[in-house]
Parts: structure tokens; sequence; C-alpha cells
């Protein structure tokens, strides 16, 4: 292994490329396929996770391990080979390494590595979470993952934003959906067993009820009411008893928070950033999104929904005019459409699919359905909501232009049963210097699942947490 270590390394990915023939150099990776040729050398398939190709090793008889180890490889074992690269004569591949020496780092037992050849469904492998990265779906799906989140710090970035960090436990519910996940040192079996009913919370560590967060919002706001324009990137948590493949109890969220932006402004920035993470994800992962188009998009037509987007306006239509449409189609839905109840997944897709068959923007939600911190229009009927819709995943972006009246803000606050004395420092941003401003959140796991077209948001993350659910 000495002479090895020492040698320059290439990833699976740089080695596919023609301009690495010649090279002489160190490959180490994770043996895909094995196959032994009767003119007595082997093909042994590596990948590393650098690339969604592998590169084929070729092994010949004369290394001093060849019968006692190479011919014994099986899927899942860890290699390091050296030798030359060259150029292939197989087909899908420019290039190959002829092996001077090859290293096993690992065996895999093929009696009971569960990734053999044949497909799994991706149901059994959630149940192999800490193995599936290393099949062609999930490794492409990290790849891409990753340069979503790269386009987005850019996309902040280059417009000058900062990116700023809000607390992951908090004591205020920001969507008010009372859908949290409380956060405590007290001793639940002993409560329990003591059959205590009022919990004193000055044994608890905050001296008060605190939970995960739902959102950054409120938080991003003070920031975006100082500095102007703010974005958070962190992990939210809701207790949402909804087993679909939309949601999940842990997610990441993006939320960029502006001062002096209205509500149109906040609609031209979300199709701007929508845009701009699609059109990275096709410039700079050719070749994981060909895959996802072939592979994984049963209609095959994901790069031409996507390229789609890129080129197109989206649609903004006031929610008054979406329940109009919805009323008079003529397709059945499972939940009845009328003004005022809130649009169930169903119909969301209904307007981005199949009528605009286009990214929609939807508007202006009745007040009623929404939280209290969104700005009410002057119809008193009305708040400046704005929720994103694209096919195939229906709600990316939820968002507003935020309430920055204190008085209309309080009164907003009382109806929906909040104690305004809890909020005092948000209601501050309206007493001292306010500013109209707006913002959204943008579920990554929902974006991932839009640019990918994998149908459920489980499989877009490392470790999904879901209810009953938080193996690994
Ligand atoms: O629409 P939501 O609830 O909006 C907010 O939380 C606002 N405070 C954001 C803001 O204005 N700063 O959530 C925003 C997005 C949704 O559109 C969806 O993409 C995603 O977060 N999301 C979820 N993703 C996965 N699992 C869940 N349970 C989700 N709930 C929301
Ligand atoms: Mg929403």
């Amino acid at each position: 292994m000495s002479k090895l270590s020492e040698m320059s390394k290439l990833s699976v990915k740089d080695a596919r490329d023609e301009s690495s023939i010649g090279k002489t150099t160190l490959i180490q990776g994770w043996v895909r396929t094995r196959r032994d040729s009767k003119a007595g050398f082997s093909f042994i398939e590596i990948n590393d996770g650098s690339s969604q190709g592998n590169i084929q090793i070729v092994a010949p008889a004369e290394l001093e391990n060849y019968e006692s180890e190479v011919k014994a490889l099986t899927a899942g074992c860890s290699i390091s080979a050296e030798g030359e690269i060259v150029e292939s004569g197989g087909r899908g591949q420019k290039t190959e390494m002829q092996a001077s020496q090859v290293v096993v780092h690992g065996w895999a037992d093929p009696e009971t590595y569960p990734l053999q050849k044949k497909r799994h469904s991706f149901e059994k492998l959630r149940e192999w979470a800490h193995l599936r990265p290393r099949t062609n779906t999930f490794g492409a799906v990290a790849r891409v993952r990753n340069g979503i989140c790269n386009s987005i710090h850019q996309f902040y970035q280059e417009r000058g934003f900062l990116y700023v960090h809000t607390p992951v436990i908090t004591a205020s519910d920001c969507e008010g959906a009372g859908e949290m996940f409380q956060v405590t040192t007290m001793n639940l079996d002993e409560i329990a067993k003591n059959a205590i009913e009022n919990l004193n919370y000055k044994f608890d560590f905050f001296d008060r009820p605190s939970y995960l967060t739902v959102s950054g919002q409120l938080s991003a706001e003070t920031y975006a009411c100082a500095l102007g324009k703010v974005y958070t990137f962190g992990p939210t948590f809701r207790a949402e008893n909804s087993n679909t493949s939309r949601h999940l109890a842990e997610f990441w969220m993006i939320e960029p928070e502006m001062a002096f932006y209205d509500l149109s402004d906040n609609m031209d920035l979300a199709e701007a950033f929508i845009k701009r993470i699609v059109a990275d994800s096709l410039s700079q992962c050719g070749e994981d999104m060909e895959f996802f188009n072939d592979r994984i998009d049963e209609s095959h037509t994901l790069l031409e929904v996507l390229n789609s987007l890129v080129e197109n306006e989206f649609v903004r239509l006031p929610y008054t005019e979406a329940i109009e449409i919805l009323e008079k189609s003529d397709q059945k839905f499972e939940f009845p459409v009328q003004w005022g109840v809130d649009l169930q997944s169903e119909h969301e897709r209904f307007l981005t699919e199949t009528h605009f068959k286009n990214p929609v923007i939807l508007f202006d939600y009745p007040k009623r359905i929404k939280p209290f911190y969104m700005y009410c229009n002057d119809d008193d009927k009305t708040v400046r909501a704005m929720d994103v819709l694209v096919p195939n995943v229906g709600e990316i972006i939820g968002g507003s232009q935020r309430e920055h009246r204190l008085d209309v803000l309080e009164s907003r606050m009382k109806d929906q049963g909040l104690d305004v004395g809890d909020y005092w420092w948000y209601t501050d941003l309206r007493r001292f210097g306010t500013v109209p401003h707006a913002g959204f959140g943008l579920g990554l796991e929902r974006a991932v699942q839009f640019v990918t077209s994998m149908g459920n948001i489980r499989d877009v993350i490392a470790f999904p947490r879901t209810p009953g659910n938080a193996e690994f």
C-alpha cells in the first residue's frame, strides 16, 4: 500500500474523461460488478460517487493477488487500483484503467450484502438508507441536491443578501398551526409516574415551553429590518401527522426576507430563484439530469419541462380567480372547492399540470386560512400571501408581504388567539422604524423532488423523518 499511497489520485469522474488518457494514477472506490474474460483477465467496474458512470479496471492475470483476491471481488468490495488510463474499446466509455496493482480494502459478503445486481424498489432501499447512496439513483440525488444548495447560496450572495442563522429552538409558533415538537429536559417518565397534571416549567431548561422551529421567518424579519436583505438556510421541523409523498417531519428551508419589498417584488425574486436552481441543475449536473429523465421520470419529459420553466414566465393569478377556474372545471376533486377553502394538493396540481401547464404563483388568499403575519388587503378579506406551484410537486414556495402596521398586526394576533405579549420583540419591529417587507420559504426537498422527478420526498433526503420513523 505504501507505493499506492504516494500516487496522484484521480476521481472516477476525471478518469472517465479523455484528457486523462496516458496518465498513470490511483483510483479508489467500490466494486459494482466483476466479469472474468476467457482470455485470463478480469473487468472490474468501480464507482466512487464522483459521477453517474463507473470506470472499468482491466486486471490482468499477472497481478500477484489475481487468483487469491481479484477473482473473489464482488459488488460492494472497496479497492484501490493503480495503473494507466487508456482508451477503451468498450461501449459507453471513453477510457479504462490497465491495472498494475489492485489492493482490496474491504470485502462485502455476497450472501449478506443487500445491494446485489437486481433492482430494488425505493421502498426496500429506505430500509437500507445507510447503503442506498451507493446506488445510481441515490448517488445522483445526492449530487443534484448538493448542486442545488450551491446555487442557492450563489444566487443570494450575488444579490447582496446576508446569510443569517436563526435559532433551531424557539418559544414561538411562526405558522400558528400547532405542529411543533416540544423540547424539554423534564423527565417524562417521572411526570407520568407521578401523574403530574399541571407542569411547572420553572423546572424545565428554558423556564418555559419551547419547541423545534417550524420556520426561521420571525427571526429573519428582525435582521431584514436592520440589514435589508437576508436569507436563512436551515432545518425546520413539523409534527404534522401527514403520511404523504410531500411531507417530512424534518426538512430544510431557505427563507429570504427583504425590507422595502412588496408582494410583487417578492414574486419576482421567487421566480428568478427557482429558474436559477433549475438552470444550474441542467447545466452543471447534465449526466445525472439525463439519468433522471431517462430512468426515473415515467413520461421522460423532465428535461423538456425544466427547460420550458427556465424560458417561460410563471403564471400569476389571484386565489379568487383560481377558485373560479377550479369550480368551472370538469375535474372531479376529492375535496370540493369554494371560495375560502385551503387548496389541496389535487387542486394545486390541476392548476399547474393540467390547466396552465406552467408554474403558477397564486396570491391574495383568504385571510382566515393564513397566519397572523401576512399583510391585510383593503378588502379586509384577503392577505398578501403567495404560493408558488410547480408540476409534479404542487406547492414549492410559500410566502407573503408582511403586516408592518402595528395596530393591524396586533388585532390579527388576537383574532388567532395569540398572546400579543409573547411576541413583544416581533411587534417592536413595527413600533420602531417599521417598513413594508416581504419574504418566502422554499422547501429544499420539494425543490430537489421537482428537479429530479423523484416521486417520494423520503428519497431526496438522506435519512427521512416521518411519523413512526427515526431510524438511522
Ligand atoms: O408555506 P410554509 O409553511 O411557509 C412558511 O413556513 C413561511 N414562514 C415561509 C416564509 O415566508 N419565510 O412553508 C414553506 C415551504 C412550503 O412551500 C414547502 O415547500 C415546504 O416549506 N414545506 C415542507 N416540506 C416538506 N415537508 C413539510 N412538512 C413541509 N411543510 C412545508
Ligand atoms: Mg404553505
